[in-house]
Order: structure tokens, then C-alpha cells, then sequence
């Protein structure tokens, strides 16, 4: 049986670990060619995202890149179409949370201006770039079988929909990947592009890596989802690929949250 996603090019930022790694093998499982990119190309254990997907028989090639550097997004994105014609889907993954063993998370008058500045510069400017130079390819090109030029999702957070103590920056910069999602839905809607973001709660992975030496706070994060615990991967990976398959026919500008009930409350 052919995958949802079978013969598609899927672009994706930051894809060398965490959910960006579980979207890429989960596409790759559902028959698409990944155009993989990251900072560093491999997790800490050594292996790459592109090489698992390789090793297993599916085809995805791995470009530095990192994405506050406008000439390294031109020159994903033209080697992506140079190599394989086209950007069906793209995945505006990367993010940096702020927060290292030096800056844990504190109220606005005691955070350090380089938190901000790079908070803003992965996951605000990084995602401006991202979404500008995919979509000079993607509306350009011709429609797929199913009349869409190409389905785009940002990583947005439940902090892109709510506020909280002591992430101001964070918080404020997924807010602007929401505001963004939703402009640029409208200004490609007429090419017969998508575009949403997936919301998710607190996801295990390094992001929050610096919270889980905290017991108590680790505690506090798992007691925050009314479902109870903390996401997997695997659960934003499953929600982002209906956002970037055919099943999705109508869904545009939407800020998904996929966060064990957390924004219900
Ligand atoms: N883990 C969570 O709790 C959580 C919750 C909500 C949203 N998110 C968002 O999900 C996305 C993925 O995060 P994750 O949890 O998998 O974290 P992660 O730290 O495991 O992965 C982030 C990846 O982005 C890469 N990256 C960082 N800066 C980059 C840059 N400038 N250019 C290119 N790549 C860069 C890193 O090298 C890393 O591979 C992020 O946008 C994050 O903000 C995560």
C-alpha cells in the first residue's frame, strides 16, 4: 500500500534529533524523500537522521544549515530543488528553548539579553527566513496531482497560545511563529499552499533536557498535562504528518495544540 506521503520532497529544519528526527523518519516511513538539515548532523550518540533513513533503504541527503544565516537557508532550499525538483512539504522545526545550566528559566528583569537574543534569532528570525526562501520555490511551482503546490508547519508551542512565568523570551517567540503561521496561511492560500503549526505541550527531549535535573520541577512539568506525564516525540510527529498529507484538504492557519490537554484548562 502506497505511504500518505508517498513520492513527496519534504524540506525540515533542525531534524538531526528530537521531534524534528521523529517527523523525518516518520515521513520517511510514509514514503517521502527527506531533505534533512541541521546545525550538526549528528545526535549525541553519533547517528544521523539521514543515515537511519538511508541504512533502512530510503532516500534523504543531509545539508548543513543553520537557519539565522540567510545565505545557509538560500542554499538548503536551491540544493533540495536542485536534487530532487521540487519542496512539497516544508518544516519549520529548528528551535532553541534559552535555557542552559548558566540561564534557567527566570522572570523578565533577570534574563540575560544573549537568552533573548537567541531565542528570537533561532526561532523568530530562523523561522522568517525559513518560510521566505521555501516559499520563493514553492509558489512557483507547478501543482501536485491533488492541486496543492505544498503544505508548510511550523513549530509553534503551547507557549505560542499561553503565557508562563519565567520563559518570557520563549514565550514571546513562539507567539510570533503563531502570528507568522497565520499571515502567511492568507498570503499563500491563493497558491493553493497550507500553512499550520502544531502547539505542543512539554515533549521529552533535549530541549527540556536542563528542566529534568531539577526533580521537583521535572515533577511540577509532568503534574501541568491533565493527561499525566509528558510527550513523546512520536505524538507531535503523528499530528504533523496529517498536517503535511492530502488527508488535509482544509485546514490553514491553524495553531494545533497536541499537549495532553495543558491549553484546555
Ligand atoms: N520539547 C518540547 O517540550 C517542545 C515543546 C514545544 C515546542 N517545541 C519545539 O519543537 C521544535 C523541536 O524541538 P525539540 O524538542 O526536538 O528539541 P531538540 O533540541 O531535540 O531539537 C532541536 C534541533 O534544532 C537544531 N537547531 C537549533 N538551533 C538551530 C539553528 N540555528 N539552525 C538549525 N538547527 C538548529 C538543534 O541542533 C536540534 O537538532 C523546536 O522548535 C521547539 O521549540 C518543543
Amino acid at each position: 500500500m502506497p505511504g500518505r506521503l508517498q513520492g513527496k520532497i519534504a524540506v525540515i529544519t533542525g531534524n538531526s534529533t528530537g521531534i524534528g528526527r521523529a517527523i523525518s523518519l516518520t515521513f520517511y516511513r510514509e514514503g517521502a524523500t527527506v531533505v534533512c538539515s541541521d546545525m550538526k548532523e549528528d545526535a549525541p550518540d553519533g547517528s544521523t537522521t539521514h543515515g537511519l533513513i538511508t541504512k533502512d533503504g530510503g532516500k534523504a541527503i543531509f545539508i548543513q544549515c543553520d537557519v539565522t544565516k540567510p545565505s545557509e537557508v538560500k542554499n538548503l532550499m536551491n540544493t533540495a530543488v536542485n536534487e530532487f525538483g521540487r519542496i512539497d512539504i516544508l518544516v519549520c522545526n529548528a528551535g532553541n528553548s534559552g535555557i542552559t545550566r548558566e540561564h534557567m528559566p527566570a522572570p523578565i528583569w533577570e534574563l540575560d539579553d544573549s537568552v533573548w537574543e537567541r531565542t528570537m534569532g533561532v526561532n523568530v528570525h530562523g523561522v522568517f527566513q525559513t518560510l521566505k526562501y521555501g516559499l520563493r520555490y514553492m509558489i512557483n511551482q507547478e501543482p501536485a496531482a491533488d492541486g496543492k503546490r505544498g503544505r508548510i508547519i511550523n513549530l509553534a508551542s503551547i507557549v505560542g497560545l499561553v503565557g508562563t512565568r519565567n520563559s518570557s523570551s520563549y514565550v514571546a517567540s513562539k507567539h510570533a511563529v503563531a502570528g507568522l503561521t497565520k499571515s502567511v496561511a492568507l498570503e499563500v492560500a491563493p497558491y493553493n499552499i497550507h500553512c499550520n503549526a502544531v502547539c505542543p505541550g512539554f515533549v521529552d527531549t533535549a530541549l527540556v533536557a536542563g528542566l529534568k535535573e531539577n526533580d521537583a520541577a521535572w515533577q511540577l512539568i509532568n503534574n501541568l498535562h491533565p493527561l499525566g506525564g509528558i510527550g513523546k516525540a512520536q505524538d507531535i510527529a503523528n499530528m504533523i504528518l496529517f498536517m503535511a498529507s492530502e488527508e488535509n484538504t482544509w485546514m490553514t492557519g491553524a495553531c494545533v495544540p497536541v499537549d495532553g490537554g495543558y491549553t484546555a484548562q
